[in-house]
C-alpha cells in the first residue's frame, strides 16, 4: 500500500500510540498538540507517557522521517489526507461526556477545510456517545466550512480499543478494528490502513461503532464489579475467589479475562465510559440499573481496604500505612481514576500517617497531593516507613514475599501469590 498521510489531533495516550504506530507501518504521520512541551518531545524522540515500545517506535519512526509534531493544526491538515481526531472526552460533573475539546477540534477543522480544494477524510477516534460524529463533529464542521460530508470530506468513527500498559502491542495486533463509515470512501482509506494489522476488521455504520466502544468498556467494567461482588461474598465465606474464578472463566462462554478481583478498576476508560453510558441512557429516558451499581460497587471496593486495616489497627489515627503502587495499573503512570486516590483520600480523612511509592506515576499523585503524603524513592525506603502495607496495583517488582517480613500486609491486587505469614488480609479472599 503507498503510504498515507496523516494527522493526528491530540497526543496523548490514544493520540500518539496510533500516530507511532501508523508510522511504524511506512505512512507519513503529523502529530498535533496544544501541548508546545508534549510537541517538542515528541520531535525529539521523547515520549511523553510510558508505554512499553512507544518511545523506541516512536524514535524508530524520527529516524526515517515518518513521524514529525507540530502545534499547527492548520498546516498538519492542509499536508494530509486523513486526520484522526484523538482529543480527551473527559466526564463533566455528573457522569456525561463532556464534548468541549471535540467542538473545538471540529469548529478548527471547519475552518480549514474552508480553505481546501481536496477531499479530506475526517475520522474520530475518541470514544464519544452515539450520535456525537454525526450530530457534532460533522455538524459543526459543515456549519464552519459549507462544506458537505461524502461529498467534500469524508466521515467515520474508528473507536479506539487499546489498553494502557500495552499499547504498542494491542496496536499492532489488535483483536478486532472496528470501521463506522459515513461514506464507502472513507471506509475503504480506513480498511487499507488496518489491513496490515488483521483480517478481523468489523465495517459499520458510524452510530454503532460508537456504541460498539461503550458497550465493551461497560461490559468490561460489569465483569471487574460482578467479580469483586462475589469476592466480597466469597471473604465472608472464607473462600479464595482467584480459585473460584479459575474454575467459572474455564467456561468458554465466560473467559478466564477480567475476573481477577481486587480494589476496583480505574484509568481514563472505564469509569468515564460507564458513566457517560448511563448519562446518555437516562437523558434518553432509561435508568440503566445494572451499569448504576456497577459504578456503585466500584466505588465501594476501595474503601474496604480501609477497613481491613481497621480491623487490624483499631483507629488509624496517626497510624503509617504505605501504599505500594499508584498507577490504575501495572505497565502505566496514568492515575486517571485510579483507586490508589479513593484510598489515600480515606486515609487521609481518617488521620493516618501515609507513605507511598510507585514505580511510575509519583509525579502524578505529588502533583495531586503535594505535602499531605511522604513519598519514597524506593520500594524497600517506602516499605520501611510503615508497618502496614497496602498492595494497590500489582507491578511486578512488589510480588517478592521476602520484602514484607514482619509487616501487615493488606493486598488489594492478589500481589501475593501465598503468604505464609499471618499478619496479611487479601480484600477479597
Ligand atoms: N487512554 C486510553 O487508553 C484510551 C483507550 C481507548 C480510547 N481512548 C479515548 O481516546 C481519547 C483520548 O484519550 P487519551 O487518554 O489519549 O487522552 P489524553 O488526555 O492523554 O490526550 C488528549 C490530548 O489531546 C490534546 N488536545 C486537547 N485539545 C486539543 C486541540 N484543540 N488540539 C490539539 N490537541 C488537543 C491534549 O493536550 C492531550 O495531549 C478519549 O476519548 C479516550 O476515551 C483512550
Amino acid at each position: 500500500m503507498n503510504p498515507v498521510k496523516i494527522s493526528v489531533i491530540g497526543s496523548g495516550y490514544a493520540g500518539l500510540v496510533n500516530a507511532v504506530g501508523f508510522a511504524h507501518l511506512e505512512n507519513i504521520v503529523t502529530c498535533v498538540d496544544i501541548d508546545k512541551k508534549k510537541i517538542d518531545n515528541i520531535n525529539n524522540g521523547i515520549s511523553p507517557i510510558y508505554e512499553e515500545g512507544l518511545e523506541e517506535n516512536l524514535k524508530g519512526a524520527l529516524k526515517k522521517g515518518n513521524i514529525k509534531a507540530t502545534t499547527d493544526i492548520t498546516k498538519a491538515v492542509m499536508e494530509t489526507d486523513i486526520t484522526f481526531i484523538a482529543v480527551g472526552t473527559p466526564s463533566n460533573n455528573d457522569g456525561s461526556i463532556n464534548l468541549k475539546y471535540i467542538r473545538k477540534v471540529s469548529e478548527d477543522i471547519g475552518n480549514i477545510l474552508k480553505k481546501k480544494d481536496r477531499y479530506h477524510t475526517i475520522t474520530v477516534k475518541s470514544t464519544v456517545v452515539p450520535g456525537t460524529t454525526e450530530d457534532v463533529v460533522a455538524k459543526t464542521i459543515e456549519s464552519v466550512s459549507g462544506k458537505k460530508r461524502g461529498k467534500d470530506f469524508g466521515l467515520a468513527m474508528s473507536p479506539e480499543f487499546l489498553r494502557e500498559g500495552k499499547a504498542m502491542q494491542d496496536f499492532l495486533k489488535p483483536d478486532r478494528v472496528v470501521i463506522g463509515e459515513h461514506d464507502n470512501k472513507s471506509g475503504d482509506m480506513l480498511y487499507a490502513l488496518n489491513k496490515p494489522l488483521t483480517d478481523n476488521i468489523l465495517r459499520t455504520d458510524i452510530k454503532t461503532a460508537e456504541m460498539i466502544k461503550y458497550t465493551s468498556n461497560a461490559f468490561l467494567a460489569t465483569k471487574i464489579s460482578f467479580t469483586n461482588e462475589i469476592g466480597n461474598i466469597c471473604k465472608k465465606l472464607g473462600i479464595d475467589v482467584y480459585d473460584v474464578m479459575k474454575g467459572v472463566g474455564m467456561d468458554f462462554r465466560i473467559s478466564p479475562y477480567f475476573l481477577n478481583a481486587g480494589c476496583g478498576f480505574g484509568g481514563s476508560c472505564f469509569p468515564k465510559d460507564v458513566k457517560a453510558l448511563i448519562a446518555k441512557s437516562k437523558d434518553l429516558g432509561y435508568d440503566p440499573l445494572l451499569l448504576e451499581n456497577v459504578i456503585k460497587v466500584n466505588i465501594s471496593q476501595p474503601k474496604i481496604m480501609i477497613e481491613l486495616a481497621k480491623k487490624h489497627l483499631g483507629t488509624l489515627k496517626d497510624k503509617k500505612i504505605t501504599l505500594l503502587g499508584l498507577a490504575f495499573k501495572p505497565g502505566t503512570d496514568d492515575i486517571r481514576e485510579a483507586p490508589s486516590i479513593i484510598i489515600i483520600e480515606e486515609l487521609l480523612k481518617v488521620g493516618a500517617k501515609i507513605t507511598v511509592y510507585d514505580p511510575q506515576a509519583m509525579d502524578s499523585i505529588k502533583a495531586m497531593f503535594g505535602d499531605k503524603i511522604n513519598y519514597m524513592p524506593t520500594k524497600k525506603d517506602a516499605i520501611a516507613a510503615s508497618d502496614t502495607i497496602m498492595l494497590v496495583t500489582e507491578w511486578d517488582e512488589f510480588r517478592e514475599e521476602d520484602l514484607y517480613h514482619g509487616k501487615l500486609v493488606i493486598d488489594g491486587r492478589k500481589t501475593l501469590e501465598k503468604r505464609t505469614e499471618s499478619n496479611y488480609e487479601g480484600i477479597c479472599w
